[in-house]
Parts: structure tokens; C-alpha cells; sequence
């Protein structure tokens, strides 16, 4: 618990990159991360640009998996989750391209697509270390409410209110926000990931931190589900414990 999402945001940054540091990667064997958007990491990708710029993390050999991706969305849009990646994060450091993941949403068939992204997933034998954020209502990566504990890579159609969350990036507009996404499951990130890391930042975060620490794991609030995995760990700020 942070006193602020910045002081947070800089000690996660830290921590991956000094991760990143004690690894011994070869061609064969990356180190693998899972990385979320939203607005949550922002800061974290930017302290990870300072720490490349400034010679102290080196990517060249990390290989990354996004969580989710809205379907039917081009990556030219900005409101996607490709764009979004590339201009605050992949742009400023360097990851090989190839090493660089993120679900296809425009993908015609998409079912194919999730079983292509969760079989990459596994052919790298385990996800070193993932990076999430949560929703409002407790969801992880796209796994809204209703989502099951072995749930996989898959299409999910989204909740009213993550539309209307999500809207505030589509300038207010909840007819321009997709009502659809492609999304790694619960089981894709705990039952692959050695440790998972949350970062929950902000006021509006509060039902979803409370329901997470103190219920029972359930679908009702898929952020629960992290109780379920040996080394997962919720990085919050006193906003999002506190609320309004
Ligand atoms: C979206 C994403 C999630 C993200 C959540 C929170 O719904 N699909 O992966 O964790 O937003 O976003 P923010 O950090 O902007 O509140």
C-alpha cells in the first residue's frame, strides 16, 4: 500500500526491472511478461522508459503478452489496445518486434486466434512475471464478472458498466466503445505466471480492492481469483483503499 500511484508506479518499475536484470535469458529461453493497459500502469511504463534510457533495463531478450485486445478495433485506432501499447510503451524501448504479443481483434476467425495466443502462451513454458490492472467491478485483464476460475483465452462480450468506464477514452461516446473483446482468461494468467502483480490506483477502484481482499474467491469478482495463485500480490494506493 502507496501513499500515491506515482511512488507505487516507480517501486513496480523497479522491481520488473531488477527482475529483468537477475535473469539469465537465452534465445531459447526469454524472460516472458504479461503486460495490461488501462491507466493504471502508465506510470510504470514510463519509469520502465527512464530505466532503459538511462542504460539500466535491457528488453532485447523479454518477450511480452497483453491481456486483451477490443475486437473488431484496428490497431491504428487509438482507442486500441496495440496502439496504446506501442506509443506509451514499445516505441520508446527495445523489444525485438517479434517478441511482442498482443491478441489480433481484427482476426476473422477469432476463436482460432484465442487458441493460437493461449497455445504461445504455453509453448514458453511459464509467463516469468505478470503485470495486471483491474476493473472497476473487480476484473482482470477482459474477465469481467461471471468469468470461471479455468477460464482460457477467449472472446467475452463486456459488462454495461466497463463500457461505460471505458467510454470516458472514446470521448464519452458508449456507442463508439466496442462491446466486445479478445481476452486471456484467469487460468491463462494464474495457471502460467511463477507471480502475478495487480496495480489498483484511484478512488473509483475502491468496491473492486474491498470485494477483492475480503471475499471468498468467486466468479461475482474475478479479482478474487488471485488468492488462488501462490505469488500474487496487489499493489494499491490509499485512494483506491479509502475511496470517495
Ligand atoms: C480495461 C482493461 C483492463 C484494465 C482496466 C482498468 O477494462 N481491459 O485490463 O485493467 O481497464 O483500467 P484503468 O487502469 O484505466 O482503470
Amino acid at each position: 500500500l502507496y501513499n500515491s500511484a506515482e511512488e507505487a508506479s516507480v517501486k513496480v518499475a523497479d522491481t520488473i526491472a531488477a527482475k529483468i536484470n537477475a535473469f539469465n535469458p537465452t534465445e531459447s529461453k526469454p524472460f516472458v511478461i504479461g503486460l495490461p493497459t488501462g491507466s493504471s500502469p502508465l506510470k510504470v511504463y514510463a519509469r520502465l522508459i527512464e530505466l532503459y534510457k538511462q542504460g539500466k533495463v535491457d528488453f532485447s531478450n523479454v518477450v511480452s503478452f497483453n491481456m486483451d485486445e477490443y475486437y473488431q478495433l484496428p490497431p491504428s485506432n487509438p482507442e486500441s489496445y496495440h496502439y496504446f501499447m506501442y506509443t506509451n510503451f514499445f516505441n520508446h524501448v527495445n523489444f525485438k518486434p517479434e517478441n511482442i504479443n498482443i491478441l489480433n481483434g481484427l482476426a476473422e476467425d477469432w476463436e482460432k486466434e484465442c487458441q493460437r495466443y493461449e497455445a504461445k502462451i504455453k509453448s514458453y513454458g511459464k509467463i516469468n512475471f505478470f503485470l495486471g490492472g483491474m476493473g472497476p467491478e473487480g476484473h482482470i485483464a477482459f474477465n469481467e464478472s461471471g468469468s470461471k476460475r479455468d477460464s482460457k483465452t477467449r472472446r467475452i462480450k463486456l459488462v454495461d458498466s466497463t463500457i461505460k468506464a471505458n467510454s470516458r477514452f472514446f470521448g464519452g461516446d458508449l456507442n463508439k466503445v466496442p462491446k466486445s473483446a479478445l481476452t486471456v482468461g484467469i487460468s491463462t494468467v494464474l495457471d502460467n505466471s511463477e507471480e502475478v502483480l495487480v496495480v489498483v490506483f484511484g478512488k473509483g477502484k475502491n468496491w473492486a480492492l474491498l470485494n477483492t481482499l475480503t471475499r471468498k474467491p468467486t466468479s461475482a469478482v474475478p479479482g478474487t481469483f488471485l488468492k488462488t495463485h501462490p505469488n500474487s500480490i496487489i499493489v494499491a494506493d490509499y485512494d483506491a483503499i479509502e475511496g470517495e
